[in-house]
């Protein structure tokens, strides 16, 4: 852009008025006349030489420690993310062109920090599966390609089988795999694909995500000043009927509410709004089903990335411990208004 500017300066700088002086005077403002065209001359010099100093920033440093996946995998990577997120990028010509160019070579830049499948090694095991499961909830968002990318290299694009794909690795890596599998409730199964946002393996008492809960109603909020939190506590289409039938003790099955959490933060104006998004709870109503944790089902994911939390299923002790105190409310905190019927 700047250099836009300096081309607009120039005729500024040309149509000084012609000199109107007595010739002895004339020769001294050619002399700056010439210094000038000079100087500018220089200038535009000294930018075409950083203009190619500027190009070699994009090259490739060596790999030093490819992501290891099986080649139908490492085929849709190498594919889609490779350009941006490798030491392996390939421009096609028209990315060549500045600014064209320029706009690329951030992007790559940027991308490589935030994930470099040819330095996958600098990264810890789960650090790297994490960043995996990030990397695919990205794609369903279609933000990754970045758009503007696909727009232009459509090849690049990914198709439902390759999300597939990608969806079936990272269940074979999860090392919760083999848990699940143990605990005799849990099915793991294709989550549905237009209402997805976000995805994330099941928590290890084997209850899968549900991103629906942000199309449902908001009940409540809290906000904790301690921790520096503002939360939302959402409930299903049920709940909202419980609620509005004052039918809350127990609350019937098929009831779910979803506690959301995100860090505290304040705008130019010191309003508090919701930051970045920390944690999701959730809680699922069924006598029989969740009979040992006190007819709820327990689950929560944390972080942009949503790793299930909990280690194995014993997790729960650690929330029916806390909701206990709430017994007498069957274990839930939030007490939602009661619509008094006319
Ligand atoms: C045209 C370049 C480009 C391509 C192609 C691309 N990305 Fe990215 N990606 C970026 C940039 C730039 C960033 C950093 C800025 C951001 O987070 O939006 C990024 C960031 C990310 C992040 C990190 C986000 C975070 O919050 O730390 C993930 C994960 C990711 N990309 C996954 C992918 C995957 C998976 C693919 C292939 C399917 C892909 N990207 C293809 C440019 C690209
Ligand atoms: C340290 C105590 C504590 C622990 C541990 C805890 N909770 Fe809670 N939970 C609360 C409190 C207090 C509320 C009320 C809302 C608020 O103040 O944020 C709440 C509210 C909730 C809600 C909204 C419904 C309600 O009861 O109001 C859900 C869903 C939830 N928790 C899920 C969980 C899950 C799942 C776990 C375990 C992974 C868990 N909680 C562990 C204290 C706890």
């Amino acid at each position: 852009m700047w250099i836009f500017g300096l081309f607009q300066a120039i005729p500024g700088f040309l149509t000084i008025p012609p000199p109107t002086f007595a010739p002895v005077k004339s020769t001294r403002i050619m002399k700056t006349w010439n210094k000038r065209t000079f100087m500018i001359v220089g200038f535009l010099a000294l930018i075409l030489a950083l203009v190619q100093l500027y190009r070699p920033l994009l090259e490739n440093p060596p790999v030093t420690g490819e992501i290891e996946v099986p080649p139908d995998v490492a085929q849709i990577l190498r594919n889609s993310c490779y350009n941006c997120h490798s030491n392996e990028t390939k421009l096609k010509w028209f990315d060549e062109l500045a600014p064209a160019y320029w706009l690329v070579t951030s992007h790559v830049q940027q991308a490589r920090v935030a994930l470099n499948f040819s330095e996958w090694d600098k990264l810890a095991p789960p650090q790297q599966k994490a960043r995996l499961f990030w990397g695919l909830n990205r794609i369903l968002a279609n933000e990754m390609p970045l758009p503007e990318y696909s727009l232009l290299h459509p090849e690049a694009k990914l198709s439902g089988d390759d999300i597939e794909v990608i969806k079936k690795y990272l269940m074979k890596i999860s090392p919760r795999d083999t848990s699940v599998k143990a605990s005799s409730s849990s099915v793991v199964s294709k989550p549905k694909k237009d209402s997805i946002i976000s995805w994330s393996l099941p928590t290890a008492n084997g209850i899968e995500f549900i991103p629906d809960y942000q199309q449902w109603k908001a009940i409540s909020t809290t906000d904790r000043f301690d921790n520096g939190t503002m939360r939302v506590i959402y409930g299903n289409s049920i709940a909202v009927q419980a609620i509005a039938d004052n039918n809350t003790n127990p609350w019937p099955d098929g009831t779910v509410f979803a506690k959301v959490a995100w860090a505290q933060a304040a705008d130019s104006t010191g309003l508090i709004r919701a930051g970045e998004f920390k944690q999701v709870e959730f809680m699922i109503k069924d006598q029989k089903k969740y009979a040992d944790t006190e007819g709820w089902g327990w689950a929560r994911w944390r972080g942009k990335e949503l790793t299930p939390y909990g280690k194995d299923a014993l997790f729960t002790q650690e929330c029916v411990a806390c909701h206990k105190p709430r017994k007498e409310s069957d274990f839930v905190f939030t007490q939602p208004l009661v619509f008094k019927k006319p």
